[in-house]
C-alpha cells in the first residue's frame, strides 16, 4: 500500500519542520505549505489523504478566523479529505467551531507526539477506508452473508446505514450508534466488527447501564490488589482485555461524569492506569459505542462531556425506528419465525395474510426487539402451520388508550418505565432514580418487558 500523503501547514517554519520529521519517521509521505494560498494550491495539485493545519496565518491575529474560512474552501476543493486543525493551548472553543465547520479533529499546541500520531493515523485510515468503501460500493458491494450477524435492511431508510457500515467497518474509526431501544444497535455493532481488520480478535462488550456506579471504574480499567477493601487481587479491566481489538461500550450515556475524563484519555492517548496503580498502561482499542439517549442534549444539560462526544462520534450511525422502515417487517418477521420455529421444533410455513397485515400496521414502540418477542410468542401459540392474527396477541391500535384499571400490574409497570425513559431522553440512570429503582433493577425490567 502506498504511504498516506499528508499536508502539513503552518506559517511557522519550525513547526512545519518538527511535524515533517515526526510524520516522515512514521512512514507518511509529506507535503508542506506555509500559507492559505499554499494549502489550496497543494490540494489542487495533489491527491492528499489528510491535512494537518494551523488556524492562524497572519502574524498579528490569533482569532483563527482565517483558518475557519479556509475550511470551507478546502471542503469545496475536496469534500472528503480529513482536516485536522491545530490551535493554541486553551482555545477549545475555536477547535469546537472548526469541528462544527467540518474539521475532523483538533490538536492543541504544544502537541503531544503520541496523541498527534494517533489522530493522524485514525484520520488517514478512515480516509483510506472511505476510498475503499466508495470503490466497493461502485462494485455493488453489500454485506456478505456469513460475515456477521443477520442484518436485515431492505427499506430505503436503512440504505444509508448499510453504506456507512460498509465504509467505516474496515477502519479503526470510533463509531457511535444511536437509535431507539430495540432498534438493532448491537446488531450494527457486530456487523461493523465482523468486517473490521480486528475481527480476528474478540469484541469485548461493556454495558454501561448495567454496571453499578462503584464497580464501573475497575470494570473498565481494572484494579490492583488492595486498591479498595474488596480488591483481594489484581484484576484486568475491559480496556486491557480489548487491547488490539474492539470494545463495544453499550449505553454510553450512563458513564458517570467523573469517569468520562478517564475514558476520554484512553481514547485520545491510549493510556490508562488500573485503579490503585500509578503505572501507565498503553492500549490500542477500537471503540464502538451505542446509546438510545440524545447525547447532544446530555451535553447541553452538563451530564456528558462534549470533548468525549467528539471522540466517540468520529462517525455516527443513526438507526431509524422500525415504524420508519415498515418495508423490513416481512423479512424480519420471516427471519424470527424460522429462528423460533427451529428452536421450539414447530412446523410453520409463514404468516396468514391478515396476520402479516396486523404486523405491518402495528406501531412497534419496542422496535425490532418487540417484533421478535411477538413472533416468538406467536410461534408458541400457533396451532396451524400459518400464524393467525390471534396468535400475535397484538393490542389493536384502534382500541383506544388503555385504562390503568384494565391493566395488569406488570403492564402498569411497563407503562411507567416507558414514560420515565421518554421523559429522560432514554437516560437509564435518570429514569431509574425518578422511579426509585437502581439502574440494574431498571435494566432487569427493560429486559423483562422487551423494551
Ligand atoms: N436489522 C436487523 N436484522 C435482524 N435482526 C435484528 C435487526 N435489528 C435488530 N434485530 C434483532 O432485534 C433484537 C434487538 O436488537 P438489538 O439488541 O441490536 O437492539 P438495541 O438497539 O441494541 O436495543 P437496546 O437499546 O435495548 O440495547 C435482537 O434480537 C436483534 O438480533
Ligand atoms: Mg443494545
Amino acid at each position: 500500500m502506498p504511504a498516506a500523503r499528508i499536508l502539513i501547514a503552518d506559517d511557522q517554519t519550525d513547526v512545519v519542520e518538527a511535524l515533517r520529521l515526526l510524520l516522515k519517521g512514521e512512514g507518511f509521505a509529506i507535503e508542506t505549505a506555509h500559507s492559505p494560498a499554499g494549502i489550496l494550491a497543494a490540494l489542487e495539485s495533489q491527491d492528499l489523504d489528510a491535512v494537518l493545519m494551523d488556524l492562524n496565518y497572519t502574524r498579528d491575529t490569533t482569532s483563527g478566523q482565517e483558518g475557519l474560512d479556509l475550511l470551507a474552501r478546502i471542503k469545496a476543493l475536496d469534500a472528503t479529505v480529513p482536516v485536522v486543525v491545530m490551535t493554541a493551548w486553551g482555545s477549545v472553543e475555536l477547535a469546537v467551531e472548526a469541528m462544527r465547520r467540518g474539521a475532523r479533529d483538533f490538536i492543541q499546541k504544544p502537541w503531544d507526539n503520541a496523541r498527534l500520531l494517533a489522530i493522524v493515523r485514525t484520520q488517514t485510515e478512515l480516509s483510506a477506508a472511505l476510498k475503499r468503501g466508495q470503490r466497493l460500493e461502485a462494485e455493488n458491494f453489500a454485506l456478505r452473508p456469513g460475515d456477521g450477524p443477520a442484518l436485515i435492511a431492505e427499506a430505503p431508510s436503512m440504505q444509508p446505514v448499510l453504506q456507512l457500515i460498509a465504509r467505516v467497518g474496515p477502519s479503526d474509526a470510533n463509531v457511535l450508534i444511536t437509535g431507539e431501544p430495540g432498534a438493532g444497535k448491537e446488531v450494527v455493532a457486530r456487523s461493523l466488527y465482523a468486517i473490521s481488520s480486528r475481527a480476528a480478535r474478540p469484541m469485548v462488550i461493556v454495558n454501561a447501564g448495567g454496571l453499578a456506579e462503584g464497580v464501573f471504574e475497575s470494570e473498565l480499567f481494572g484494579h490492583v490488589k488492595g486498591a479498595f477493601t474488596d480488591a483481594k487481587m489484581d484484576r484486568v479491566g475491559r480496556f486491557e482485555l480489548a487491547d488490539q481489538g474492539t470494545l463495544f461500550l453499550d449505553e454510553i450515556a450512563n458513564v458517570p461524569l467523573n469517569l468520562q475524563a478517564k475514558l476520554l484519555r484512553v481514547l485520545e492517548a491510549g493510556e490508562m492506569e488500573r485503579v490503585g496503580s500509578s503505572k501507565t498502561k498503553r492500549v490500542d482499542v477500537r471503540v464502538i459505542s451505542a446509546t438510545n439517549a440524545n447525547l447532544a442534549e446530555e451535553v447541553a444539560q452538563g451530564r456528558f462531556r462534549q470533548d468525549l462526544l467528539f471522540r466517540l462520534n468520529t462517525i455516527e450511525i443513526h438507526l431509524p425506528p422500525l415504524r420508519e422502515r415498515r418495508q423490513d417487517i416481512p423479512a424480519l418477521a420471516a427471519h424470527f419465525l424460522s429462528t423460533h420455529a427451529r428452536r421450539y421444533r414447530k412446523e410453520l410455513e409463514g404468516f396468514d395474510p391478515a396476520a402479516m397485515q396486523a404486523l405491518l400496521d402495528h406501531p412497534w414502540q419496542g422496535n425490532v426487539r418487540e417484533l421478535n418477542h411477538v413472533v416468538e410468542r406467536a410461534v408458541l401459540m400457533a396451532q396451524d402451520n400459518l400464524i393467525q392474527p390471534g396468535d400475535l396477541a397484538l393490542r389493536s391500535p384502534s382500541s383506544g388508550p388503555i385504562r390503568v384499571e384494565d391493566m395488569s400490574l406488570e403492564e402498569v409497570e411497563a407503562f411507567l418505565v416507558k414514560k420515565a425513559l421518554a421523559r429522560y431522553n432514554g437516560n437509564v440512570s435518570h429514569a431509574a432514580s425518578a422511579l426509585g429503582l437502581s439502574r440494574s433493577a431498571l435494566y432487569r425490567r427493560l429486559e423483562r418487558f422487551g423494551l
